[in-house]
């Protein structure tokens, strides 16, 4: 029988990076004089680069050429990078650790899906790297979470079939693209916005030894 494989998304699920995400969208929105609250940043959980731009030029109703968009978005992520490059070990989330060492220590099966192009500078900034067998991110997919490309490609890399991948998610999109694949999703977050997912935890703290344990063959 074929095992369990573990694909975990980065943003929000192994690292708390959106925070880091809602300082330098609001410095863009700022310098173009669009309003951005914490809320909107919420929205822009698991969306690409280029779609939360659109986005927040949409809240904003502001229209620019295509030399200024790309322009903004080489200087959205300097700023984010900047943050970036201060993340060490410290920076995953509670619980994480533990997680990825027990799935390590019984030779499971990893692999990281996540729409972010510097998801491989994430995992060398808090040393996780070796933990993934694989790793797709947003330079190696062409549709966006909810399109279940991420997940599936994983998978693929891993050949494992995808009634066999269970998905950890913070973001809607995730899910929906987890659930498309025919994966078992886990939200981590909210269980009023995660609804989707076949099970939910408020926070990967919350993910305990036993629960892994019952996902693997
Ligand atoms: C997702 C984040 O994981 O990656 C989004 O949840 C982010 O907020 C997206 O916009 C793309 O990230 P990056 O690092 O390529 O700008
Ligand atoms: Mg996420």
């Amino acid at each position: 029988m074929k095992k369990t494989c573990f694909i975990f998304d980065l943003d929000g699920v192994l690292v708390d990076t959106a925070k880091f995400h809602f300082i330098a969208w609001q410095n863009l929105a700022k310098s173009l004089d669009i309003n951005f609250t914490e809320k909107q940043n919420e929205e822009l959980k698991g969306v690409s680069r280029i779609k939360s731009l659109e986005k927040i030029l949409a809240w904003g109703n502001k229209t620019i050429n295509e030399e200024t968009f790309q322009y903004l978005m080489k200087q959205k992520n300097e700023e984010y990078l900047g943050c970036v490059k201060k993340m060490t070990q410290e920076d995953l989330l509670p619980g994480v650790l533990p997680v990825l060492n027990y799935l390590r220590k019984n030779n499971q099966t990893l692999a990281l899906g996540s729409a972010s192009k510097n998801a491989k500078t994430i995992l060398q900034k808090t040393a996780i790297t070796s933990y993934f067998q694989a790793i797709v991110d947003g330079n190696s997919v062409t549709k966006a979470k909810p399109d279940p490309e991420v997940f599936l490609k994983a998978a693929q890399l891993l050949n494992c079939p995808t009634n066999k991948c269970v998905v950890f998610e913070d973001s809607v999109a995730g899910i929906q693209a987890a659930n498309t694949a025919g994966m078992y999703s886990i939200g981590i977050g909210n269980d009023k916005i995660l609804k989707e997912a076949n099970f939910i935890f408020p926070s990967f703290h919350q993910i305990k030894i036993p629960f892994i344990q019952s996902l693997m063959d």
